[in-house]
């Protein structure tokens, strides 16, 4: 599965990020709701998240921000971005594709650009596609952002769901290599039984929205928490295993584990089965909660200054649906 030096690789070649600077701490949530630092802490690992509190910005600013600080860090012409992708759940609009917007704010006006909705599993699958449009040689530069306004989905009421979510965005550019960098297999799956534990219920074509959807307030995210979390932590440390068994790795042989940011607690249980350091499992729920789609981007942006060329990464993901997966990657050096 390993990729031969002789086909094009997909790899990162430039890294951005963007949070709101507002914070919301477990304090102001006590304050909220029926909650308390300790529990929030030694439940989720979470101490505050950033919200974009201005109503008129959403996914798209978080979006075009992080595209920004990626195209102006690494003195990127937007111009040649051949293609967008932003992994969302919070589009702005239900229509108008938000990367299309994104990119044409980002003065990428020779890109095409589209969604892709698979909850916290987006960006994995986002660099998927990226990975292969670069691979196939008909595409040079893939812009994939991960990036959700999550405050707009959340009830500020419900303590189970409020103190996880945060918003926030990051982007990744994906080019060529040559030298059998980047991309390497990666093992997704999905599971449609599972839709009712984690979802928006209304505001799409099944219950489109309404007075009574709105007084029911079935336009915020709802989950059935203990039930999603054992779903996640079989399933992304299944398919980890499974990346790992077909690449002939050990837990040993790996680098770094960048996971979905959904509870910490998740987080350690996965690395355990996966038999990994604990110096090896990057985390950043601390300070941002779970980002949805941004959450891998939002690790990749923190953590850029300690890869090497060649460590051996694997990204895995578990959201709505449900959909998840994992993915092995080998770092080439960034352009700066
Ligand atoms: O991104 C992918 C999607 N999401 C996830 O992966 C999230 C997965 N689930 C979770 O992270 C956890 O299930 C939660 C953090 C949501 C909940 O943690 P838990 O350890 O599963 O708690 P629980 O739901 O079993 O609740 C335990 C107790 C309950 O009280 P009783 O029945 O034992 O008296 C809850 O009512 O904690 C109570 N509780 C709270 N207490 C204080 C629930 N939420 C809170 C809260 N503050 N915010």
């Amino acid at each position: 599965m390993t990729k031969s030096n002789t086909t094009i690789s997909a790899s990162i070649t430039a890294i951005g990020g963007y949070v709101p600077e507002d914070r919301l701490t477990n304090k102001d949530l006590e304050l909220i709701v029926e909650t308390n630092d300790d529990w929030i802490q030694s439940r989720t690992g979470i101490k505050e998240r950033r919200i974009l509190k201005d109503p008129k910005k959403a996914t798209s600013f978080l979006a075009i921000q992080a595209s920004k600080n990626l195209i102006l860090k690494n003195n990127i012409d937007p111009l040649t971005i051949d293609m967008v992708i932003v992994a969302t759940t919070t589009p702005d609009m239900q229509i108008a594709a938000t990367a299309a917007y994104v990119a044409t704010q980002i003065g990428s006006n020779n890109a095409f650009g589209y969604d892709l909705q698979a909850a916290c599993s987006g960006f994995l699958y986002a660099m998927s596609m990226a990975a292969g449009k670069v691979e196939s040689g008909r595409y040079k530069k893939v812009l994939v952002i991960g990036a959700d306004k999550m405050s707009s989905v959340i009830d500020y009421k419900d303590r189970s769901t409020c103190i996880l979510f945060g918003d926030g965005a990051g982007a990744v550019l994906f080019e060529p290599n040559n030298e059998g960098l980047g991309w390497q297999d990666e093992y997704f799956k999905s599971d449609g039984a599972g839709r009712d534990a984690l979802c928006v219920k209304a505001g799409g074509s099944l219950f489109p929205a309404s007075s009574t959807t709105i007084l029911n307030g079935d336009h915020y995210l709802r989950q059935d928490g203990g039930k999603v979390f054992k779903s996640a932590v079989s399933a992304m440390s299944e398919a980890s295993n499974t990346i790992l068994e077909r690449n002939n790795m050990t837990g040993d042989e790996v680098d770094y584990l960048l996971a979905h940011q959904a509870n910490e607690r998740i987080i350690e249980a996965i690395s355990k089965i996966m038999k990994l350091n604990s110096n090896k499992v990057l985390k950043n729920i601390a300070k941002y909660g779970n980002t949805t789609a941004a959450t891998i981007p939002l690790l990749l942006y923190d953590f850029q200054n300690q890869f090497k060329k060649g460590d051996k990464i694997i990204f895995a993901a578990f959201g709505g649906g449900y959909t998840w997966g994992a993915a092995y990657y080998k770092w080439n050096k960034l352009v700066k």
